[in-house]
C-alpha cells in the first residue's frame, strides 16, 4: 500500500461514549429472495460471506429518518435533551441529497436547533472517523456534547442485477452520545485513521457526483450505484484492520489479552475471523451481527456497539476495540474503557 496518511495525537482532556442506540427497519430481506433477483444461492451467500438476511428500508425511509432514530435512543441513554445538543456528526455515503448533509436533516429532526451538523463521507469507517473528529472537539473545549450517528440506506444505491454487491449489503443505523469524561466510565483511550486514496477505484459508486453526472445513459448504465473487486478489497481489509487494531492497543498501552471484546466493521465473517487468527484472539471476544444484517457500511459498527451495550455483552470496566475498514480505502480503529 503506498504510504498512506496517518493521524496522531490523543487529546489532553478525555471525553466518553456516555449512551449509544440504533435503528433498524422491520423489513427483513433473505438470502432466499435474493435467489430470486440474481443467480445465487442461500449456501454460497452464508459460506462466503456469513450473512443470512439484512434490513431494508421502506421506500419512503432515509437514511436521515433512521440516524434520528437511533440518536434519539442514543440521547435517551446518555440523558441529553435534543435541544441541548451541540454537535451533530452523519457517517454516511448514502446520503439524503447531496446537499445539504444529512445532518441537517437530523438535527431538524431532533430539535437540536442550537447544534452544528455536518457529514462526513468515509464509508464503513464513518462513525470512527466522526467519533475521532467529536472527541478532538469536545476535548478542545469548542462543544459540550456531540451525538455522532453512523447511518446507511445502502439498497438505495446497490446494483440489484449483480450478484458480486447485491447479496453483500443492508440499511440501518446506529448512533453515540459524546461528552466530557468526569470518571472512567465509557472513556476514549486511544484511537487511530488512516486513508489510502491511491486504492480509490477499489470500491466506489462512480456516477452521480460531478465526475459522471446523472444522464439517461449512465442511469442505464447502473452507474450510480456499489461497485467493487471484492477480492482485492478483502485483502486490504484483513492487512488494513489488523495494523489499525495494533495501533489503538498499543496507543491505549494495551495487549491483546487486555481486550475484553473486539466490535470489527461487519462486512464479512472470513475477513473478521482472519483478523482475529492474526490477532490471536479467540472467538468469544470478538462481535459479530453481520447474520442479521449484512453489510451496513458506517452503521455497522455503531449497531455492533449498540447491542453489545444494550445486550449486556460488555460490562463496566472492559476494554473494547473498535476497528472498520470501506472505501477510500480507509480505516479506524478506537480503544474504549467500558
Ligand atoms: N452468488 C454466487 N456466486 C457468486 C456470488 C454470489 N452472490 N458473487 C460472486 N460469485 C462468484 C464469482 O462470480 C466467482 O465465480 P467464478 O470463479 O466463476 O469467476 C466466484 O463466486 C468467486 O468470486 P470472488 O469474488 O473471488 O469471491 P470471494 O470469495 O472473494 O467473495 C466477496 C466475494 C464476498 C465480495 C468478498 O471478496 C468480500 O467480502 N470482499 C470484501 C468486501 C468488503 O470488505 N467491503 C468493505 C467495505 S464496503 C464499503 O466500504 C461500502
Amino acid at each position: 500500500m503506498a504510504s498512506p496518511s496517518q493521524n496522531g495525537s490523543d487529546p489532553p482532556q478525555p471525553v466518553r461514549i456516555a449512551g449509544t442506540g440504533s435503528y433498524v427497519p422491520d423489513r427483513i430481506m433473505t438470502n432466499r429472495e435474493l435467489e430470486d433477483l440474481v443467480e445465487t444461492s442461500d449456501d454460497w451467500i452464508t459460506s462466503r460471506t456469513g450473512i443470512r438476511e439484512r434490513r431494508i428500508a421502506a421506500e419512503g425511509e432515509l437514511t436521515s429518518h433512521m440516524a434520528a432514530a437511533a440518536a434519539r435512543r442514543a440521547l435517551e441513554q446518555a440523558g441529553v435533551k435534543g435541544d441541548e445538543v451541540e454537535l451533530i456528526i452523519v457517517a454516511t455515503i448514502t446520503p439524503d441529497t447531496i446537499t445539504p448533509a444529512t445532518a441537517c436533516y437530523v438535527q431538524q429532526e431532533l430539535g437540536a436547533l442550537r447544534a452544528v451538523a455536518f457529514d462526513v463521507s468515509a464509508a464503513c469507517s464513518g462513525f470512527l472517523y466522526a467519533l475521532e473528529i467529536a472527541r478532538h472537539a469536545i476535548a478542545a473545549g469548542a462543544f459540550r456534547n456531540a451525538v455522532i450517528v453512523g447511518a446507511e440506506k445502502l439498497s438505495a444505491f446497490v446494483n440489484w442485477t449483480d450478484r458480486n454487491t447485491c447479496v453483500l449489503f443492508g440499511d440501518g443505523a446506529g448512533a453515540a452520545v459524546l461528552l466530557p469524561s468526569e470518571d472512567h466510565h465509557g472513556r476514549i483511550l486511544s484511537s487511530h485513521l488512516g486513508t489510502d486514496g491511491a486504492q480509490a477505484e477499489l470500491l466506489n459508486i462512480p456516477g452521480g457526483g460531478a465526475a459522471c453526472p446523472i444522464t439517461p445513459d449512465n442511469v442505464e448504465k447502473r452507474l450510480a450505484t456499489l461497485a467493487m473487486q471484492g477480492r482485492e478489497v478483502f485483502k486490504h481489509a484483513v492487512n488494513a484492520m489488523r495494523r489499525a487494531s495494533e495501533t489503538a492497543m498499543e496507543k491505549a498501552g494495551l495487549t491483546t489479552g487486555e481486550i475484553a471484546l473486539v466490535i470489527p466493521h461487519q462486512a464479512n465473517l472470513r475477513i473478521i475471523d482472519a483478523i482475529a487468527e492474526r490477532l490471536n484472539l479467540p472467538a468469544e471476544k470478538v462481535f459479530v451481527n453481520l447474520d442479521k444484517y449484512g453489510n451496513t457500511s458506517a452503521a455497522a459498527v455503531a449497531i455492533a456497539l449498540d447491542e453489545a451495550n444494550r445486550s449486556g455483552r460488555i460490562r463496566t470496566g472492559d476494554r473494547i476495540l473498535l476497528v472498520a475498514f470501506g472505501a477510500g480505502l480507509t480505516w479506524a480503529s478506537a480503544v474504549v474503557e467500558w
